[in-house]
C-alpha cells in the first residue's frame, strides 16, 4: 500500500495520495493547485498512474489542483453530487465506493461546513475533510454551512466508527497530522456538547474572519470545468435530443466510457459499448477495440456529465478517429431529455 500525506502550507491543506502498489493506479484527495508539480513529479517517482483526483467539497482556502490534474493526465475529477464546481466527472453519493486499482473506499455524506462535504472510508482510516479536524471541527458559517447538520455527520456518522480508526483531515493548522476517533470522542473540545443545540449554539458563536482567500478561491474552484464549447465549435459534440436519433442505427456506436455502478445505477443507452474511460489509451491505439469499432461506425461517447466524454473524443480525434463525437451533458441530459436506458 502507497499512502502519503502532503502538505500545502500556505493553505495548511493536507493532500492524501493513494495506490495499491508501486506501477498501479492512484488517487489524490484534495489536491492544491501550486502544488501540482509536486505531486506529479512524486506520482512519476513512485511509477503511479493517476486515474482519479478527489476533492472532499468546494474549497474557500485555496484553489483546488483538480482541473491542472485533469489538464495533465487526463485524470477523472471527482466530488458529492451536490457539489457546484464544474470540473467534476464523476459524482458520488452516499453508500457508493469510491475505487481504483486495488483501493476502495466508502463514501459517505458528512455536510455542515458545506453542503458538499464529504468523508472517505478506507479500512483503518477516514479521510473527514473539513467535518471533523484534530481537536477542531470545520467552520459552518458560510457556502451552506449548517452546525446542526455538522453535528448529525459527527456524531451519527463519523464518530461511529471504530475508536482506532486513523483520522486524516484537509487542514490542519497547528502541525498535527493524525487523531483516532476514539481520541477526538475525549478531547475535542467541539464535540463536549450534549446536543445539537449546544453545538450550533457553540459554532454560531465563533466569530472567525473570512478565510484570505476565499473570494478568490470559491468562485475559481467552481469554474475549472474543461473548455466544452472549444469542442462544441470543432464540431465534436451532440447534444441530447440529436444523439436520440441515432438509437439503433447500425452506422452509430455509442460508448460508455463509465463504471460499472454508474451504469448499474442510472442505466445505459441501448446497445452501447462499454469501455471504460482509464483504459481509453489502449482502446483508441491502432489495433485497440475501438479504432476497429470506427472502421465501420461513428462513434459517440458518452459519460456521467459530459466530461471524461469531452477528454475521450479530443483522445479519439487525435488518434484520427475524425468521426468521433460526445453526448454534451452527458447521462444526465440523456435523463433531461427522456432518452431509453436500460438497466
Ligand atoms: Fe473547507
Amino acid at each position: 500500500m502507497i499512502f502519503r500525506q502532503l502538505f500545502d502550507n500556505v493553505s495548511g491543506t493536507y493532500t492524501y495520495l493513494l495506490a495499491s502498489r508501486r506501477g498501479g493506479e492512484a488517487l489524490i484527495i484534495d489536491p492544491v493547485l501550486e502544488k501540482v508539480d509536486r505531486y506529479l513529479q512524486l506520482i512519476h517517482e513512485l511509477d503511479l498512474k493517476l486515474v482519479k483526483a478527489v476533492d472532499t467539497h468546494l474549497h474557500a482556502d485555496h484553489i483546488t489542483g483538480l482541473g491542472a490534474l485533469r489538464d495533465r493526465t487526463h485524470c477523472i475529477t471527482v466530488m458529492g453530487e451536490q457539489t457546484k464546481a464544474d470540473v467534476v466527472s464523476m459524482r458520488l453519493a452516499e453508500g457508493d465506493r469510491l475505487t481504483v486499482e486495488g483501493v476502495s473506499l466508502d463514501v459517505l455524506y458528512t455536510p455542515g461546513h458545506t453542503d458538499d462535504s464529504y468523508s472517505y472510508v478506507m479500512g483503518d482510516r477516514v479521510f473527514s475533510g473539513d467535518t471533523l479536524l484534530i481537536r477542531g471541527t470545520g467552520r459552518t458559517d458560510f457556502q451552506n454551512g449548517d452546525p446542526r447538520a455538522q453535528y448529525d455527520s459527527i456524531f451519527n456518522k463519523l464518530l461511529k466508527l471504530p475508536e482506532d480508526t486513523l483520522l486524516f483531515p484537509a487542514h490542519d493548522y497547528k502541525g498535527e497530522t493524525v487523531s483516532t476517533i476514539g481520541e477526538e470522542k475525549a478531547f475535542n473540545p467541539r464535540l463536549q456538547v450534549k446536543s445539537a443545540e449546544e453545538y450550533a449554539a457553540l459554532m454560531n458563536n465563533l466569530n472567525l474572519p473570512n478565510p484570505k482567500m476565499m473570494d478568490v478561491a470559491v468562485p475559481a474552484n467552481m469554474k475549472v470545468g474543461l473548455a466544452q464549447g472549444e469542442i462544441a465549435r470543432r464540431g465534436w459534440a451532440m447534444n441530447a435530443e440529436d444523439a436520440l436519433a441515432l438509437v439503433g442505427r447500425p452506422d452509430v456506436a455509442f460508448i460508455d466510457l463509465r463504471e460499472d455502478t454508474e451504469r448499474a445505477k442510472h442505466g445505459v443507452i441501448p446497445g452501447s459499448v462499454h469501455a471504460p474511460y482509464p483504459n481509453l489509451p489502449a482502446d483508441i491505439a491502432p489495433g485497440g477495440k475501438l479504432q476497429e469499432l470506427a472502421a465501420g461506425k461513428r462513434l459517440v461517447f458518452y459519460c456521467a456529465f459530459g466530461e471524461r466524454s469531452a477528454m475521450a473524443v479530443q483522445a479519439a480525434q487525435h488518434a484520427r478517429v475524425e468521426s468521433s463525437c460526445h453526448l454534451q451533458g452527458g447521462i444526465d441530459a440523456w435523463k433531461k431529455a427522456d432518452g431509453p436506458l436500460l438497466r
